[in-house]
């Protein structure tokens, strides 16, 4: 098997890194890589992952037998659509369901339509009546941007103006708004596979969303996650998977929405139960990072299961253990950050205590590594107990060092996400 895995993100890289161990492996691309993958296949750095026809030519010009999309936008432009059409299997869903995380609006119809537990909500789509509700609400509330934006389209202020102000602007702009009650708990990250008829479900994470230490300060892609979560308890995960996940499924069936890929549940563990906040339609970053180590079943294979409707059968194994991943991040992110940065020699620690995923990052002639994005690198530990993955974790993080960089040091605390 030849993939072809599409980013350049650290969820990319752990991505090539769980295929590169694959019995099944003969070859492997990555467009358009990262200063990581290079490592492990070959990089084809000027694919413009969103020129999705260019995208398919370039997959039947290296013969290249299974893509695996890691990031939404291209779901979302109809890869998979145009790679289906030139006869090149792909994990990942078709336009028709990315539109799951494409539209919060569509998402949330879909929640209602299949009685998926979610915050009560309204879609706007007139910016005065967006704004008097708000005003006359009551209770404290979430703004989101229907379409996809990058992390940057969630405002849960408990300052009323910014939530109007938020909410006009992203209107103005030409998106629908979501409105939704804020809900209070703990958030967890479960991936579903599914094969268009059945699905595996891998283990719980947590991803740590906030800047700032305590949970505080503006919202980000994600600075750190952990696998498994453990305070969640086996019956919590239990009412998740039967209230949430399990209608999700049959809803894409009845939908008719064959579903191949990755479906990321994130839920809001609240004291009237769990709720769903969001489907995205691919693995989390940093979530792919601390999932992927602790699967033991080889993923080419898994890969091929999903291609041929027998992921139902698959035996999926998964590590006893703990993996812990902190993202070192560019100075300023998520503001505005600078790129270009040298980085100094990267920490090699054995596989099995750590491991060190890059983003955006590039390799140039000298051989010295530069950063390319706000968050540069996942340091991720592992330890058959929590606290040796997060010491492994910490002590690969601290020697991942770059003008500036940063990281939380409050990873895999359990109240602040
Ligand atoms: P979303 O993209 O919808 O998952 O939202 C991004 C983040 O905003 C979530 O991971 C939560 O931390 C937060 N969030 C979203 N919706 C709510 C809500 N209804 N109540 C509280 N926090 C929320
Ligand atoms: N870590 C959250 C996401 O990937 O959307």
């Amino acid at each position: 098997m030849k993939p072809l895995v599409i980013g350049n993100g650290a969820r990319e890289h752990a991505l090539a890194w769980k295929l590169s161990r694959s019995n099944r492996i003969s070859g492997l691309y990555v467009a358009p890589g990262n200063a990581g993958t290079v490592t492990l296949g070959e990089n084809l750095q000027t694919l413009d992952v969103e020129d999705v026809e260019a995208v398919a030519r370039a997959a039947v010009d290296n013969k290249v037998d299974m893509v695996f999309v890691g990031p939404e936008v291209p779901l979302a432009l109809g890869l998979v659509d145009a790679l289906t059409e030139s006869g090149i299997p792909a994990i990942g869903p078709h336009a028709a369901a990315a539109r799951l995380e494409a539209s919060k609006a569509e998402s949330k119809r879909f929640m209602d339509a299949y009685r998926v537990p979610t915050a009560a909500h309204r879609t706007f789509s007139d910016p005065d009546q967006l704004e008097a509700y708000v005003r006359n609400a009551g209770r404290r509330l979430v703004v989101k941007k229907s379409g996809l934006a990058a992390g940057k389209g969630v405002i849960e202020s408990g300052d009323t103006e910014h939530l109007v102000s938020a909410g006009r602007a992203f209107i103005e702009d030409g998106d629908s708004v979501v409105v939704e009650t804020h809900l209070s708990g703990y958030e967890v990250s479960l991936f579903g596979i599914s094969d268009g008829r059945d699905y595996v479900l891998l283990p719980p994470c947590t991803d740590y969303k906030k800047a700032g230490v305590g949970g505080t300060g503006p919202n980000t892609g994600g600075m750190g996650a952990i696998c498994p979560v453990p305070w969640l308890t086996p019956g919590e995960l239990e009412v998740i998977r039967s209230s949430i996940v399990e209608p999700t499924y049959r809803g894409l069936r009845d939908a008719g929405l064959a579903y191949r890929g990755v479906l990321y549940f994130g839920v809001m563990v609240t004291a009237d139960g769990p709720m769903l906040l969001e489907y995205n339609v691919r693995f989390g970053d940093p979530e792919a990072q601390v999932v992927l180590p602790l699967l033991q079943s080889d993923f080419g294979n898994l890969c091929d299961a999903v291609l041929h409707n027998a992921i139902g059968e698959f035996p999926v194994r998964i590590s006893g253990a703990s993996a812990f991943g902190v993202v070192v991040a560019a100075p300023g992110y998520p503001s505005d950050y600078p790129k270009g940065l040298a980085v100094a020699p990267l920490p090699q620690p054995p596989e099995h205590e750590a491991l060190v995923f890059h983003a955006a990052t590039t390799l140039s002639a000298d051989g010295t590594i530069t950063t390319g994005g706000g968050r540069c690198f996942t340091a991720v530990g592992l330890g058959e107990e929590f606290l040796t993955a997060r010491t492994n974790a910490y002590t690969t993080a601290k020697t991942i060092c770059f003008p500036g960089s940063w990281f939380r040091p409050d990873i895999g605390g359990r109240l602040f996400g």
